[in-house]
């Protein structure tokens, strides 16, 4: 273990109060140890925990911890005169919002991974933040230990940000990404996340889209100064996509991973949660398990990508722990309150595109009737609603007892189009299951 040398010992100590002893609060103790000497080095100062509030003070814990240093009392911890940051490390909206504004109104400076907080109510948290000149910095928030923020807020300041897309959660990114390798169920491999430590508490907030639309909201401020609102983000989760689908993508050239995209479409922000099929010659194709990665596209720069892991204890500490640095390098500098991690000074609200005006090209697999004119009948019905077909795959044996599995690529259609197709599809007696419909990216 990497402890401070003796003289060392003298360097000025800032508090640090951690609400939360989870995955990430136990790899950001565990970090804090591991890398005391580096950081005295760095920061010419300890960061010390002073205290760390838990929901369940018997619970066994992943780290050895002095038990003194543990208490229940959250309110304890933040009104401590020896911590100087609180770290938020609890999730959800509600405890973890009152906690910051508390540790803020006391004038503590705070860190937070939680992206839920930021995307549902972060106008109130950063208004209170500069209200009260402390800092507020959240690096994990987003794409765990890739230094995203820092790079749109810091790298790209000075440029104008056309799109991005995302891989933004690690548990869908390495579900999908394990189906295309071993072709496995997604329960199994859903499993083997959540024991990995990747999944959020609730697993639904990651499969079902949730989690990459907080990340997405919180991203869409950074690029473009604009406050969204999160339940008008199109989300669709990875839960529908099965291995088949892998099979029949890799035949058209594609592969199915868990995208994310906003664009500045002027009048309004198109922002979108879905998987897609992308091609496998982007370099968004090979960003594989839990690993997360934002390609930028910007009018000076042009494009930009960035890649590492994006969940788990370790990235996700690293993330936290280099904001705690930051802000410690403020206290020491006396530059704190700076509202530096903001990008923009005031973020506007703005209108996210309506998801029937959003268009894509489409993914359509059916269980059909294998019977004549049933291909016909189908296409017609898309070709209505000016639905274009790009290509066709039918498979499977003729068998009366079973769906013949019918596949269509279409070319790039509009939400509210294909969703009345389907409707007329699924009113008839064509099709045996429900289609799965999987958005192309192009
Ligand atoms: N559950 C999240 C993920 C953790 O899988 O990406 C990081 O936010």
């Amino acid at each position: 273990m990497d402890r401070p040398p003796k003289q060392m010992s003298a360097a000025r100590e800032i508090g640090v109060g951690l609400l939360g002893l989870g995955n990430v609060g136990s790899g950001v103790i565990k970090l804090l140890e591991d890398n005391a000497a580096a950081i005295v080095s760095r920061l010419g100062a300890r960061l010390v925990v002073r205290a760390v509030a838990v929901r369940d003070a018997q619970k066994p814990r992943q780290v050895d911890l002095d038990p003194a240093l543990i208490t229940t009392d959250v309110n304890a911890v933040i009104e401590r005169d020896d911590v100087d940051i609180v770290c938020e490390l609890m999730g959800g909206t509600g405890l973890a919002r009152d906690a910051m504004l508390h540790a803020i109104e006391r004038k503590k400076h705070v860190v937070t991974a939680n992206k839920a907080a930021l995307a549902v109510c972060g106008e109130e948290i950063f208004s209170a933040a500069e209200r009260c000149g402390v800092d507020l910095y959240y690096e994990a928030a987003v794409c765990g230990g890739v230094p995203i923020i820092r790079a749109l807020r810091e790298g790209l300041a000075s440029d104008r940000i056309d799109v991005v897309y995302g891989i933004v959660n690690g548990t869908s990114n390495f579900i999908l990404s394990t189906m295309d390798a071993d072709r496995r169920p997604f329960d199994d491999i859903l499993r083997e996340a959540q024991s990995a430590g990747l999944a959020e508490a609730d697993p639904s907030l990651d499969v079902g889209g949730i989690d990459a639309a907080h990340k997405l909201a919180i991203l869409i401020s950074l690029c473009f100064g604009a406050t969204v609102s999160v339940g008008d983000i199109f989300v669709e989760g990875i839960t529908g996509v099965a291995p088949v689908d892998f099979d029949l993508a890799e035949r058209f050239g594609y592969v199915v991973k868990p995208l994310c995209i906003a664009r500045d479409r002027g009048s309004a922000i198109e922002a979108r949660v879905h998987p897609a099929l992308i091609p496998r010659s982007w370099l968004l194709a090979s960003v594989s398990d839990s690993k997360n990665a934002l390609y930028v596209k910007s009018r000076a720069l042009g494009s930009s990508l960035y890649y590492g892991a994006g969940a788990g204890m370790m990235p996700t500490a690293v993330a936290v722990l280099s904001d705690l640095i930051e802000i410690a390098r403020n206290v020491q500098s006396g530059s704190t309150g700076a509202l530096a991690t903001r990008s923009y000074r005031k973020l506007v609200p703005r209108p996210v595109v309506p998801a029937a005006d959003l268009s894509s090209g489409f993914y359509l697999r059916f269980g059909v009737v294998d019977r004549p004119g049933v291909l016909g009948t189908l296409t017609t019905i898309l070709g209505r609603r000016k639905i274009s077909i790009a290509q066709v795959i039918q498979e499977g044996p003729r068998d009366p007892e079973r769906p013949v599995q019918l596949v269509v690529l279409t070319h790039e259609a509009r939400e509210g189009d294909m969703r009345g197709a389907l409707a007329d599809i699924k009113a008839g007696d064509l099709i045996l299951e429900p289609p799965v419909v999987i958005r192309v990216a192009r």
